[in-house]
């Protein structure tokens, strides 16, 4: 299931954070890759400890945990600090898996990435290529957002980001463990909770049927979330 969220960020906080990242240090995206992922990550990256990392990320992350549909589609547990990537000209990350587990910056803790995101920073028009492909179930699918817009995707697709060949594509890459780790029962729980969020709108239905409707999704939840 890949989810699309629309006007994730305000162009005020697209203006805050480019201006940051303009001046941030930007390291070698190898850094952070490891075995396979490194030979074809061509990328460049803010380095995480550093002050601007951390507030930029800061923002992101207060956004997401009250974001219906993101809360929707990923049923959050804990969310790895967003990362902010640039890919200039002739920069590129070739097919590969997002690593399964990853380690939570300034702790011991670890999270099982079930859910990738990214945040596309840049405007669509200002770069060429940077598409983002994604394998899933009826083959690859081609993202290229508006800055600002987000896509939510599986972490066990395979992924990849093609070459930029015109300007420069920043983005901010972030993961989630979720308390329902199945992607099919997750992509269930989705559909389920679109449907009731639209029914809930209509003035024409039925506020008992309604309610039982929205027990099943919580029933659901209850049977297959992992707290
Ligand atoms: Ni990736």
């Amino acid at each position: 299931m890949l989810v699309v969220v629309e006007n994730f960020l305000s162009a005020e906080e697209l203006v805050k954070i480019r201006t940051a990242l303009a001046s941030a240090p930007w390291a070698d995206g190898q850094i952070t890759a490891g075995g396979l992922a490194a030979a074809s990550k061509n990328n460049q990256q803010v380095d995480d400890k550093s002050a601007t990392a951390v507030d930029m990320a800061n923002i992101l992350l207060c956004k997401l945990g009250h974001h219906p549909l993101f809360v929707s589609a990923t049923i959050p547990q804990r969310i790895h600090p967003p990362r902010f990537n640039r890919y200039g000209i002739g920069e590129s990350y070739g097919m590969h898996v997002d690593a399964p587990i990853m380690s939570m910056p300034n702790s011991n803790d670890v999270l099982r990435s079930d859910v990738s995101a990214t945040v596309f920073l840049s405007s669509p028009d200002t770069y060429d290529g940077g598409e983002l492909l994604i394998e899933g179930q009826f083959g690859a699918q081609e993202v290229k957002l508006n800055a600002g817009d987000m896509v939510v995707y599986p972490s066990s697709s395979l992924h990849q980001v093609s070459a930029v060949t015109r300007g420069e594509r920043l983005a901010a890459i972030l993961w989630v463990q979720s308390m329902v780790a199945d992607a099919a029962a997750r992509a269930l729980l989705f559909d389920l909770d679109q449907s009731i969020q639209a029914l809930t709108r209509s003035a024409t239905t039925d506020p008992d049927e309604l309610t039982r409707l929205t027990a099943v999704y919580h029933n659901l939840v209850r049977r297959w979330a992992h707290v």
